[in-house]
């Protein structure tokens, strides 16, 4: 049971980047299953590193995108990352302390990101590039 499905209130509107947000969700779900299903220490920390790598290489990807197609709200959108990762980084080192096993704040702020950073945020250089009107 996931915990978080994919819908169309994520969808963005430019699709290398929909793809990958879609990439993330599975990992977090990948998480939440195996935590569901018992799974702890290794498996999780895994997991949970994966999960880190795949932000780390979204965030390049979309701040290159967001340079490519001059958004000028780069600078700070390329902060909101940094600060996510950091916050990531905090609750893997956690996970890895308490020998890999995920908190249910870990998965609120993975949920709670994935959905308001989306859709609030990443929305923004979306519509610029497409000069949709939002
Ligand atoms: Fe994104
Ligand atoms: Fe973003």
């Amino acid at each position: 049971m996931p915990i978080m499905n994919w819908d169309k209130s994520l969808d963005i509107g430019v699709k290398a980047m929909n793809d990958e947000h879609h990439g993330l969700l599975d990992i977090m779900n990948q998480i939440y299953d195996a935590q569901a299903a018992g799974k702890q220490g290794a498996v999780i920390n895994t997991l949970v590193t994966k999960l880190g790598e795949a932000c780390t290489e979204h965030f390049a990807h979309e701040e290159a995108y967001m340079q490519r197609v001059g958004y000028p709200g780069f600078s700070s959108h390329k902060a909101l990352h940094a600060s996510l990762l950091s916050r990531y980084g905090a609750f893997a080192t956690q996970i890895r302390a308490v020998g890999g096993v995920a908190s249910d704040e870990f998965f609120q702020f993975l949920k709670f990101w994935l959905s308001s950073h989306i859709k609030g945020i990443d929305t923004k250089y979306a519509a610029h590039a497409t000069g949709a009107a939002r």
